[in-house]
């Protein structure tokens, strides 16, 4: 048996809990119900739920034939409410497809709805003995710490890893205390942060712990790069006013008044021209800015164009002349009304 498998066997023989009221039977319609109630969910809230189920619904038949609307009051506080409506449709692909007998080996159980390799792993164990891996998030955990296995444990090709040196691991015996060990050290000793490696079973093997990298393994989730997008937007002046154009009511700033944005390749004092119909006197690039969204961050790269003569119009659609010393009433985005703020002497309105 590998070392990892004898410590924490004989660990959860000294020091495990033996008197769970799911741990008294290994009835599969009783370890399932358990192990789906127990998804994310913490032990201690967990028996009383148990215990009221196991009354109102004791076996497997008496669950498929009961409507779903008697199944969820049963769950009602437990949350992931999926859980229940699975069970339910579990129940009744047992009685349908297997003759109300709940399979016995993983690879069946995993083909319920709602049951993933690694529940579907623990119900044999625990029901059957049979001798298979776990991989849930305690696991992972304790296996990315043990052997120093570098990567986010959420990405396919880390979680197969994991899969293979889990099943590497499995001892030739006690499956099932094997992997409530392992759940168990995962949820009281090896947590997420500060773990209590003083009392670990698996200290003197641990890589993490030999390292003092116990709170950097498991990897965490990469940060996505976020997509950078960069524009450039045409400051025109007339005088003391301004022209800003309303964004159409989808998109960024939706509805709210900015300065237009310049094609990429024109040439912006024609581009403007055209446009506007105005004639433009001046040109000069202005100091850019970045802006963060919550899915890219903008550049922005505004550019100061004079317009003389113009011939100021609003209407309901078209561009708006906004006096600078108004902006301050104005509906503007943020990184816009920075731009304004920050024109150079001269531009502003003395
Ligand atoms: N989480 C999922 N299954 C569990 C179990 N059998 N014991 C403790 N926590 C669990």
């Amino acid at each position: 048996m590998s070392d990892f498998a004898a410590r924490l066997i004989d660990w959860h023989h000294a020091h495990g809990r033996h008197d769970l009221p799911w741990q008294a039977s290994r009835d599969a319609y009783r370890v399932w119900l358990s192990e789906i109630m127990l998804q994310q969910t913490q032990v201690e809230t967990v028996i009383p739920y148990y215990r009221r189920f196991l009354l109102r619904f004791p076996d497997l038949a008496s669950l498929a034939a009961a409507p779903v609307e008697e199944v969820m009051p049963l769950w009602s506080g437990l949350g992931y409410y999926a859980r229940a409506r699975n069970l339910h449709k579990c129940a009744r692909e047992v009685m349908a497809d297997h003759g109300g007998r709940f399979p016995s080996t993983a690879t069946e159980i995993a083909r319920l709805p709602g049951i993933g390799r690694s529940t579907a792993a623990a119900i044999s164990a625990f029901s059957n003995g049979e001798r298979v891996a776990i991989l849930d998030g305690n696991v992972k955990r304790v296996l990315c710490r043990v052997f120093g296995v570098e990567g986010y444990p959420g990405e396919k090709a880390i979680e197969n890893r994991l899969w293979a040196l889990a099943e590497g691991l499995l001892p030739e015996a006690g499956i099932g205390t094997y992997i409530q060990a392992q759940m168990d050290l995962g949820a009281t000793l090896c947590t997420r942060s500060k773990p209590a490696c003083g009392r670990c079973p698996l200290a003197t093997l641990c890589r993490a712990y030999r390292d003092g990298r116990t709170a950097e393994l498991p990897s965490a989730r990469p940060r996505k790069a976020v997509p950078k997008r960069s524009t450039r937007f045409a400051v025109i002046l007339d005088g003391d006013a301004v022209l800003l154009e309303r964004r159409p009511p989808s998109g960024i700033w939706g509805g709210l008044l900015a300065l237009p944005e310049i094609p990429e390749d024109a040439d912006a004092a024609e581009w403007a021209a055209r446009r506007y119909g105005l004639r433009i006197s001046g040109w000069q690039a202005l100091a850019g800015l970045k802006h963060v969204f919550t899915h890219f961050t903008l550049e922005l790269r505004p550019e100061l164009l004079r317009a003389d003569m113009a011939a100021p119009h609003c209407s309901e659609d078209g561009p708006v002349w906004q006096a600078l010393e108004c902006l301050a009433d104005a509906a503007l985005p943020a990184p816009i009304r920075r731009i304004l703020e920050a024109l150079p002497p001269g531009a502003q309105p003395g």
